[in-house]
C-alpha cells in the first residue's frame, strides 16, 4: 500500500491541542498487564479487579507476570520461590537508620530500593523485578521499625507464610490486631498493584529503564513519581481531608465541600484520570468496610461523604467524573487496623505498584517487539521560538 494509514490503524489525529497536557490520553505504547476502561475500572490480564480482589497477594503476582492465574501446584511453588529471593543485604539497615527520621516514608522507600540495587541486583529485568518484589515485605518492614525508634533488625518470619502476614509479623502489633491488618492489606495490595501502562509512576518507570537504568533505578524513579500529591501521595491527604471534615451529618459533610469547592481546594476521594463511574476498587473497599468497621467514626463519614459529594460535584459540567475513587476508603481502613499516621499511606501503594511497574518493566524490555524492547523513550516536543535578546 503507498500510504502507511491505509494498512494501520489510525488511534488519534494529533492537533496542537494535544500539546503541553501531560499527554493525556495520547497512545503511546501497549499493556499486557492491565487496562483501564472509563465505565469498568481496571482489569488485570482481562479479569474484572472484583473478580480477583480476594485473591492472595501472590497469586496476582503470578498473574501478572505470566498472564494466566497459577495451579494450586503453582501457586505453592511461586510462594516457595518468592520466600526464597527475600533476602535483605548487609547494609540496607545501616543505611536506613542513617537517614533523616522527618524525610518523608516515600523519600525512605525510594531510597531503599535504589540502596536493594547497589547492594545486590543481578541487571536480569525478571530476576531483579521477582527480587525486589520479594524483599518489599521486609525493606517496608525496616522503615516502618526504624521510624517507630525500634530496633531495625528483621524478627524471623514463618517461611510459609504470605508476604503481608510476614510484614506484619515483623511489626509485631498486638496479637487482636494481626488478623484485620492482614485482611486490610492484602486487599489494599491486590487493588493497588496494576493501573494500565500511562499512570505516571508506570509511565516514569518504564521511561527510565528504556534507558538502560536497571530495574531498582527504574522502580525507584517510579516510586518518586507516584509520591506526589496528584498520584500516590492522594491517599495520605485523603484521609487527613476526612479528618478535616470531622462529622457525618448530611447537611454539615455537605457545607464542608461546598466550602472548599468555594475556596478552589480539591475534594480528596473523588475523580479520576481515565473512570467515569465510581472506582470498582471504592467499591470493594467499601464493601470490607462494612464488614470489618460498619461503626468506625471515619468510616461513617466517608459513607456520608460517597454520597454528597458526587451529587454536588456533578452541578459542575466541567467535572467529567464526581464519583469516589480508589483513594477515599483506603486511608480510613489502613486506620482503623492501626496505621495510625497517614504520611505513611503512598508506602503501601508503593509496595503493591512495583508488582504491575516491574511486571511492565519486563514486558517493555524483554518482551515487546519480538523480544528487542521498546526504544529509548523520546517524544518530540515542538520548540517556541524566543526573540534573541
Ligand atoms: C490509579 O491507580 O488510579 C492510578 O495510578 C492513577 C492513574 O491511573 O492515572
Amino acid at each position: 500500500m503507498s500510504d502507511d494509514r491505509d494498512s494501520k490503524k489510525v488511534l488519534l489525529e494529533l492537533t496542537e491541542e494535544h500539546l503541553d497536557i501531560g499527554m493525556r490520553g495520547i497512545p503511546v505504547g501497549t499493556c499486557r498487564t492491565s487496562s483501564v476502561s472509563p465505565d469498568g475500572g481496571v482489569h488485570y490480564v482481562g479479569y474484572p479487579i472484583a473478580a480477583v480482589a480476594d485473591k492472595d497477594p501472590e497469586d496476582i503476582v503470578f498473574l501478572l507476570f505470566n498472564k494466566r492465574l497459577p495451579t494450586e501446584e503453582e501457586s505453592i511453588a511461586f510462594r516457595k520461590d518468592l520466600f526464597s529471593r527475600a533476602t535483605i543485604p548487609n547494609g540496607l539497615v545501616n543505611m536506613l537508620e542513617n537517614l533523616p527520621r522527618d524525610g518523608h516514608p516515600m523519600d525512605w522507600l525510594s531510597i531503599g530500593i535504589h540502596a536493594l540495587g547497589m547492594l545486590g541486583k543481578t541487571e536480569d529485568w525478571e530476576e531483579d523485578a521477582l527480587n525486589l518484589i520479594a524483599q518489599m515485605p521486609y525493606l517496608m518492614a525496616a522503615i516502618f521499625r526504624i521510624r517507630g525508634g525500634r530496633s531495625g533488625s528483621l524478627p524471623d518470619v514463618d517461611p510459609n507464610v504470605g508476604m503481608v502476614e510476614a510484614f506484619v509479623a515483623m511489626l509485631e502489633p498486638e496479637p487482636e490486631q494481626v488478623a484485620n491488618m492482614v485482611k486490610v492489606l492484602r486487599t489494599f495490595l491486590v487493588l493497588h498493584m496494576d493501573h494500565g501502562g500511562g499512570n505516571l509512576s508506570t509511565f516514569t518507570g518504564k521511561a527510565v529503564a528504556s534507558g538502560h537504568a536497571d530495574l531498582y533505578a527504574s522502580m525507584a524513579a517510579a516510586m518518586n513519581a507516584l509520591s506526589g500529591p496528584l498520584h500516590g501521595r492522594a491517599n495520605q491527604s485523603c484521609l487527613e481531608f476526612v479528618q478535616r471534615i470531622g462529622t457525618n451529618d448530611p447537611k454539615k459533610v455537605e457545607e464542608f465541600v461546598r466550602t472548599e469547592l468555594a475556596a478552589k481546594r480539591p475534594i480528596y476521594g473523588f475523580g479520576h484520570a481515565v473512570l467515569r463511574v465510581e472506582d470498582p476498587r471504592a467499591t470493594f473497599q467499601f464493601l470490607l468496610g462494612e464488614k470489618i468497621c460498619p461503626d468506625d467514626e471515619y468510616f461513617s463519614i466517608i459513607r456520608t461523604l460517597r454520597e454528597v459529594a458526587p451529587r454536588v460535584l456533578r452541578e459542575n459540567p466541567r467535572i467529567s467524573n464526581p464519583n469516589a475513587n480508589v483513594d477515599i476508603a483506603s486511608g480510613t481502613l489502613l486506620n482503623h487496623v492501626g496505621f495510625k499516621k497517614p504520611s505513611y499511606y503512598t508506602t503501601f501503594f508503593g509496595w503493591a505498584r512495583v508488582v504491575g511497574i516491574g511486571a511492565q518493566i519486563v514486558d517493555e524490555r524483554t518482551i515487546a517487539r519480538n523480544g528487542k524492547g521498546i526504544p529509548i523513550y523520546r517524544p518530540k516536543y515542538i520548540a517556541i521560538e524566543q526573540e534573541l535578546k
